[in-house]
């Protein structure tokens, strides 16, 4: 270093104080949608004022799957430009070993947090990352075409077809040609995952792998769930649902174009936005339940993290930004401006967060009743558990093969994959 900068350096350092001896520039991942960039942004800044430290958001593709499949490579490669990561909730035991153990850090506010989510983000006794939101998904519904067609809230898929049926072709018939009744996520990806799994599991056909490692998904039920969804694709749903991830079925539903969506919290905020021609004109329930034995509406469990990556040059920092985005203040935010559930036990009690937006303190017994994805029993493996099984699913939505044929095709490849354990 030249003296001249270092001078300066020293200057500079003086009239900050301690701020400035440890500022860093600091990079963060996010795939964040809608208006979660902003949201972000906004909150980083309040940490650069806070500690002195610059942080640069380094954007991502919203799809999860896509996030996975990059942040992996960066990570085998030991990348330093990153140092704070967003996380799924069903990465952690895949990405365990490519994170700090943040518990020493966080021994002050896990309690905080509910434990069972905490638990999801410790592996072998490491805190691998810190919750930043929780996720449990609705069926979101247009109050006033059920109002107008005289129709409740359905309670069971089959209802919820017929309802949608006759909706979409009653509003088709009156001119709006672009009405479809459901839009879910289709698209070959994680998100159809989270949509199969709960039309499995609220079928009573289980959850794909057990929590004991076994490999269940080849059962009547989960073949009966599958083909109800196939039916909906071209009749109540478009064609091009197969290709719909969140913010494609998002786009459809705020234009006004669709009777139900499934889609999490996040679009119950952006629903009631200025711009959104369904403003004030729905409102959330639980998902539907199946039928037959063990019937039940199901939610997939998701949810957001941040995790410190162990190549980072300024992981002091970085570990003060991953508290600072899990902490309550910026939690409580999250909730009132992007309507993103929060980890914090406390702030289901929050009257702010239950006036700006009510789905919040609602949607508690949704997301602790929650079904897991199998990515604890099927550790390192799940990504490819996951692919496997919403390979199988795009097929038989897309007509290639039947449920029963693509599940008992699953459940071979899924044994092979385990092999004498996962
Ligand atoms: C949401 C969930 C996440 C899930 C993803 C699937 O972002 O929070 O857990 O994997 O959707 O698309």
């Amino acid at each position: 270093m030249k003296i001249k900068t270092l001078i300066a350096g020293l200057l500079v350092g003086a009239t900050l104080g301690v701020v400035a001896a440890q500022a860093a520039d600091l990079a963060i991942v996010s795939g964040d949608t809608g208006t979660g960039l902003e949201f972000l942004r906004s909150q980083l800044d309040t940490f650069e004022k806070e500690t002195g430290n610059k942080v640069t958001i380094v954007p991502m593709p919203s799809s999860t799957t896509d996030q996975f499949g990059q942040y992996k490579l960066w990570l085998a490669a030991g990348n330093s430009d990153i140092d704070v990561y967003q996380t799924d909730v069903i990465w952690a035991p895949q990405l365990a070993d490519q994170f700090l153990d943040l518990s020493d850090a966080a021994k002050d506010v896990v309690k905080d947090h509910f434990p069972s989510i905490i638990e999801s983000q410790t592996v072998n006794g490491k805190l691998v990352a810190l919750p930043a939101f929780t996720d449990a998904p609705a069926l979101y519904y247009r109050k006033d075409l059920l109002e107008k067609y005289g129709k409740s809230v359905p309670k069971t898929w089959a209802e919820l077809a017929a309802t949608a049926k006759e909706i979409q072709d009653a509003e088709r018939a009156a001119g709006a040609a672009d009405m479809q009744g459901f839009v879910f996520q289709g698209n070959s990806y994680e998100g159809l995952t989270c949509d199969a799994l709960e039309w499995v599991k609220s079928f009573g056909g289980g959850q794909i792998v057990e929590p004991d490692g076994s490999i269940s998904i080849n059962n009547p039920q989960a073949i009966a769930a599958l083909e109800a969804a196939k039916s909906w694709v071209g009749s109540i749903a478009p064609e091009g649902v197969l290709a719909y991830q969140e913010e494609e079925s998002r786009g459809v539903w705020q234009l006004g174009n669709a009777v139900f969506m499934r889609n999490w919290p996040y679009a119950f905020q952006l629903g009631n936005g200025d711009d959104s021609a369904v403003k004030g004109k729905f409102d959330v329930a639980p998902l539907p339940a199946g039928e037959g034995e063990g019937a039940r509406s199901a939610a997939t469990l998701g949810g957001w993290n941040v995790a410190v990556s162990k190549y980072s040059k300024n992981p002091d920092e970085a570990v003060k930004l991953a508290l600072f985005l899990s902490s309550t203040a910026v939690q409580k935010e999250r909730a009132i401006k992007q309507s993103n559930l929060p980890t914090i036990v406390a702030l289901y009690d929050d009257a702010d967060i239950a006036t700006a937006m009510p789905i919040i303190p609602r949607w508690k017994d949704v997301f602790l009743n929650a079904v897991p994805r199998p990515s604890a029993p099927t550790k390192v493996k799940y990504n490819e558990v996951s692919n496997l099984f919403w390979s199988a699913v795009h097929d038989t939505l897309s007509g290639t093969g039947t449920a029963a044929e693509n599940l008992e095709l699953l459940e071979a490849k899924l044994t092979e994959l385990k092999g004498e354990a996962w």
